[in-house]
């Protein structure tokens, strides 16, 4: 490996009701509003749009963001996505120093890519480049965000170009044209009322009062869910660079993985037959310091949460609490603090 993967940069999240989904975020989560983005990928007459993006920073760390992505005509990449896939986190992206390296690595491995060329910003000098989510079970974007001071505007934290954004749309048209996943598509709900007049007005009118109520200490872990654990695994470390954390969990085929320069996060891989069928699956793991002030929370706001036993994960924490999935947009559970830290001393 010739580059270096430096941190967890972003995730992106498809959903049907971005605004609702974004709300969401802000007051119950702690996330922070940064900016929307309206994009025309390429299914809107010119000057509407097709796609647009919620971009927010993470609870407690301004340094990461969260994409919140819907399509919003029926012909859009991401609509399509959504009807095919089901709502969920589309991809995980990581940044690295130099990504014409890691591009070149990958090709010489045949590593599959969504497309022969990187999408690149001549102006800011923002790249990205996609890998095919047979590898880890989710898309992964490689980012480089330059370190010219000319290119100061890319190194911000959820910085994105239109063209960066449209450019994954115009390499996902692959992902929709795939046969043996047509009879999942058809179970999915695909029944979604066309916008015909997309108002920008429409979306970025809210007056969301950053309550925050839940106070989450921050997001610590992706978790997910590859068909092969071990293919996915050896992609981990031998082209992204992560590093097995613990002993891996055998009766459950999990294993947690992070970067040295990232050592706070986590990637864990859950082995399941199953998993390229539901790529929306994969799920968010965040903190919190007081579960049972968290539980009083969600009940005075009516937000449904279920209680997991998590004695058999390789986390070797007691429990986490999965909340209401529609909600979130996606799998997302609490967890109590520094239990990480504990399974670090155990492994
Ligand atoms: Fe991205």
């Amino acid at each position: 490996m010739n580059f270096q993967s430096l941190k967890i940069d972003h995730y992106t999240i498809i959903v049907p009701d971005a605004k609702a989904v974004c709300q969401f975020h802000i007051q119950a989560l702690g996330f922070k509003y940064l900016r929307l983005q309206m994009i025309n990928a390429g299914s809107a007459k010119p000057g509407k749009y097709d796609m647009l993006n919620y971009i927010l920073t993470w609870p407690n760390d301004p340094d990461r963001v969260l994409v919140i992505t819907e399509g919003l005509t029926q012909e859009s990449i991401f609509q399509r996505y959504l009807n095919q896939y089901g709502q969920g986190i589309h991809h995980i992206a990581i940044q690295v120093d130099d990504i014409e390296k890691a591009f070149e690595d990958m090709q010489k491995q045949h590593i599959q890519l969504t497309s022969d060329e990187l999408i690149r910003d001549p102006l800011t000098g923002l790249k990205q480049c996609f890998i095919d989510r047979s590898y880890l079970g989710v898309f992964v974007e490689l980012i480089e965000r330059g370190n010219s001071v000319f290119q100061s505007e890319a190194q911000k934290p959820g910085f994105f170009t239109k063209d960066n954004m449209s450019g994954l749309a115009v390499t996902m048209h692959d992902y929709l044209r795939d046969k043996r996943l047509k009879d999942h598509a058809d179970s999915l709900n695909s029944s979604q009322e066309l916008i015909q007049e997309t108002s920008l007005k429409n979306y970025e009118d809210f007056h969301i009062t950053e309550t925050d109520y839940l106070k989450l200490s921050t997001l610590r872990c992706f978790y997910i869910f590859s068909k092969a654990l071990n293919n996915s695994v050896e992609f981990a470390k031998n082209i992204l660079g992560f590093q097995k954390l613990v002993q891996e969990n055998q009766s459950k085929r999990e294993v947690i993985l992070t970067l040295t320069k990232d050592p706070e996060h986590y990637l864990v891989l859950q082995e399941d037959q199953e998993a390229s069928l539901k790529p929306s699956l994969s799920r968010v793991f965040a903190e919190t310091n007081d579960p049972k002030e968290v539980q009083k929370q969600l009940q005075a706001h009516n937000i449904d949460f279920t209680p997991v036993d998590m004695k058999q994960s390789a986390f070797g924490l007691e429990s986490a609490l999965a909340l209401n999935e529609k909600a979130v947009g996606y799998p997302f559970y609490l967890m109590k603090n520094s239990v990480t830290q504990e399974s670090k001393r155990h492994g």
